[in-house]
């Protein structure tokens, strides 16, 4: 039974990311999807964070509970947290009245972010609220996109800001490439969204972080950080994860501004690698009044002890600019590790969040995933509140409603509108 164990801490030891093509086939073969080889562990208390010292009450909790938790997750996961810049500004692009079939207003927002130093940094949003906001504000979804704002919407004047349709990162007015135009609509629904009342707002994430080993120079950190030019793979600071996070609190800074929404209303949210984002973002920034995680597995809301589906070895090598440097020493020893993913969604409370899995997702182990969302509980029972109301995982398809809320939707690795239904329940006012 530990055979494949052993053999996963024999190659932690021996790759690395210039050698990790040689072993990929064999790490993606032995990643394990049996529940009988998960083996025994048993799982951190973020209640004991500081070592002779317990949290006993929630005021523990936010005074040096979750701030020492905070540390610790910067320290080996997600990096340093990213400032907002000297100076910030919104420009509106466009705005349109009765756009998606005359049902909602459409905004097009540039974000310039400036420094003292004379560096500076933009990026686009795309905005649409139901036209019920011209009367009152309404509550608003926040995600980062994978490709491009022109592939959430089927409006084909939204401009395009995939790094595809621009053949390289930022700066171009006029994209090229139509190929990405509408092709996640099922994945951002803003026509139900928009028709339930809520205004949603999205960014491309290679915008504010190209997603690769060397997208460091290219990325909103090089706004604060000299040095970065050849840099590639894992960082001791900073990481594309906590860049990503960086951007989705600047559009909640523009959220503030914006009349159309009701600022204390903005939930984040992310599928699969933005999933991991969303849940870090929402620890980041409490401006969020509730986080949704949308298979976000391995590095997000499921347990890195069970070794079930993608592992941290995987990410390092593969995606090694996603984490910090430190997160290498844990490679097929999870069981080491002074934490687990249960203390990331902890930091949540006592906000609304949310959990999603699927279940054909088993490389995200969405079993994983709700017993993270539950080792979440004894944080949010500080606040008094009952946490996720249910002690083994859920009938796929049936929504868990509570202050933590799980579902594992039927089917595959997707954001799609029946995962929206229950996230758009749960930030209902
Ligand atoms: C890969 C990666 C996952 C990630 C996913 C995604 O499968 O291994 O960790 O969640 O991509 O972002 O789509």
């Amino acid at each position: 039974m530990t055979d494949y164990l052993e053999r996963f801490k024999e190659l932690s030891k021996v790759v690395t990311t210039d050698n990790y093509s040689d072993y990929y086939k064999e790490i993606v073969d032995l990643t394990n999807y049996d529940e009988a080889k998960v083996p025994a562990y048993s799982l951190p208390s973020a209640l004991d964070v500081l070592p002779g010292k317990k949290v006993k009450t929630a005021t523990d909790w936010m005074n040096w509970g979750r701030p020492a938790v905070f540390k610790m997750l910067q320290k080996e996961m997600y990096g340093k947290v990213v400032p907002r810049p000297d100076h910030l500004s919104f420009e509106l692009l466009s705005c349109k009245h009765g756009a998606l079939d005359g049902t909602a207003i459409r905004k097009e927002i540039r974000v310039h972010c400036g420094m003292r130093n004379g560096r500076c940094f933009k990026f686009d949003i795309l905005f649409y609220a139901p036209l019920s906001a011209l009367e009152k504000p309404v509550p608003a979804f926040v995600g980062l996109n994978f490709k491009g704002n022109e592939a959430t919407t089927e409006e084909n004047d939204v401009r395009m800001t995939s790094p595809k349709a621009n053949g390289r990162y930022r700066d171009t007015e006029n994209g090229v490439d139509e190929s990405q135009r509408g092709v996640q609509v099922e994945r951002w629904c803003f026509k139900e969204l928009v028709a339930r009342g809520f205004a949603s707002a999205t960014v491309c994430y290679e915008e504010i972080f190209p997603d690769r080993r060397d997208g460091w120079e290219n990325s909103a950190l090089t706004l604060f950080v000299d040095g970065l030019k050849g840099f590639k793979g894992a960082h001791e600071d900073y990481t594309s994860i906590g860049v990503w996070s960086w951007g989705l609190s600047r559009m909640m800074d523009y959220m503030e501004t914006e009349p159309l929404v009701d600022a204390t209303r903005v939930g984040v949210h992310g599928h699969s690698r933005l999933g991991k984002t969303a849940l870090w973002a929402g620890a980041c920034d409490q401006r969020f009044c509730a986080v949704f995680s949308n298979c976000s597995g391995c590095g997000g809301a499921s347990l890195a002890r069970r070794k079930f589906g993608e592992t941290y070895l995987f990410i390092d090598n593969v995606m090694p600019h996603w984490f910090t440097k430190s997160l290498h020493k844990y490679n097929g020893c999870e069981e080491t590790m002074p934490f687990d993913q249960h203390w990331l969604i902890a930091l949540a409370a006592p906000r609304k969040v949310s959990v999603a899995s699927a279940t054909e997702d088993l490389w995200a182990d969405p079993k994983g995933e709700f017993l993270a969302a539950k080792g979440a509980e004894e944080i949010y029972r500080l606040f008094g509140s009952k946490g996720l109301p249910a002690e083994e995982p859920p009938v796929p398809g049936i929504y868990l409603d509570g202050d933590i809320n799980y579902h594992c939707r039927i089917g595959k690795h997707n954001q799609l509108l029946f995962d929206w239904d229950h996230y758009m329940q749960i930030l209902q006012p």
